[in-house]
């Protein structure tokens, strides 16, 4: 049993990085083979609407035909047991790379049936986990759940479940007194960075343990 996590954050070794981290951890205490892989490691750009992977008897059909970084990533999630996505919010939303690689991913096995479909046999148990300045407060006030729902229904759809976990109020800067920035309260986020954060890490934690001992894994 394998689970991969995919960091949407150009950060190795901060918030949404340490989370998937943790998320794996629990995959492995459930004996899964585990990989992190940094999005922004790869080379690589979004759907170019070339459609091959739609042509009807084409080579490509169900398969994403651009041939990039993502690529060989692409070929090993067909293949794997769960995945789970991690991304700061970026203006509101998720990240453009990882949103490019969400279209990249999702589209090529999408069906334009009548209510559409996916070519994926197989349920793959999938999760997001997503970190951001705001308070839970701020995020509803904002929508953020509208767009994380979205995203948690496109994975559902594709894959059978989709698991959201959301980490607030997030340490951003390592020194707060050489950036300029009024909105926050350092000791607020440090003591948050303290308390808070690693309640969130054991939460991704049982995450990963959980997806990898999902009644779905494996089911064909
Ligand atoms: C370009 C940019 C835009 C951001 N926009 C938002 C935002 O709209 N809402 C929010 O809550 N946080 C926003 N943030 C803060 C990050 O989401 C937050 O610090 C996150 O935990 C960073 O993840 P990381 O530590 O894994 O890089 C933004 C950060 C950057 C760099």
């Amino acid at each position: 049993m394998n689970a991969i996590a995919i960091n949407g954050s150009p950060r190795k070794k901060w918030n949404t990085a340490i989370l998937l981290e943790q998320a794996l951890d629990g995959a492995a205490s459930n004996r899964a083979k585990t990989e992190l892989i940094h999005l922004y490691d790869l080379d690589f750009k979004g759907c170019t609407s070339c459609f091959a992977c739609k042509m009807k008897d084409g080579k490509s059909y169900g398969k994403c035909a651009m041939n990039d970084g993502l690529t060989p990533l692409l070929e090993r999630l067909a293949g794997v047991d769960a995945i789970i996505l991690g991304s700061p919010i970026y203006f509101g939303t998720v990240t453009g790379e990882i949103r490019s690689f969400m279209e990249r991913f999702l589209f090529q096995s999408s069906v334009y049936t009548n209510p559409p479909s996916t070519l994926i046999s197989r349920k793959i148990p999938t999760a997001f986990i997503y970190t951001m300045n705001v308070s839970e407060e701020i995020a509803r006030q904002y929508q953020y759940p509208l767009h994380l729902d979205m995203n948690n229904n496109c994975l559902a759809r594709h894959f059978g479940s989709c698991e959201t976990l959301c980490c607030y109020e997030t340490l951003q800067f390592e020194d707060y007194s050489k950036v300029a920035s009024e909105y926050f309260d350092p000791k607020q986020r440090e003591e948050r960075r303290r308390t808070i954060f690693p309640e969130d890490c054991r939460k991704a934690f049982e995450l990963g343990a959980r997806l990898v001992s999902s009644p779905d894994t494996h089911k064909i």
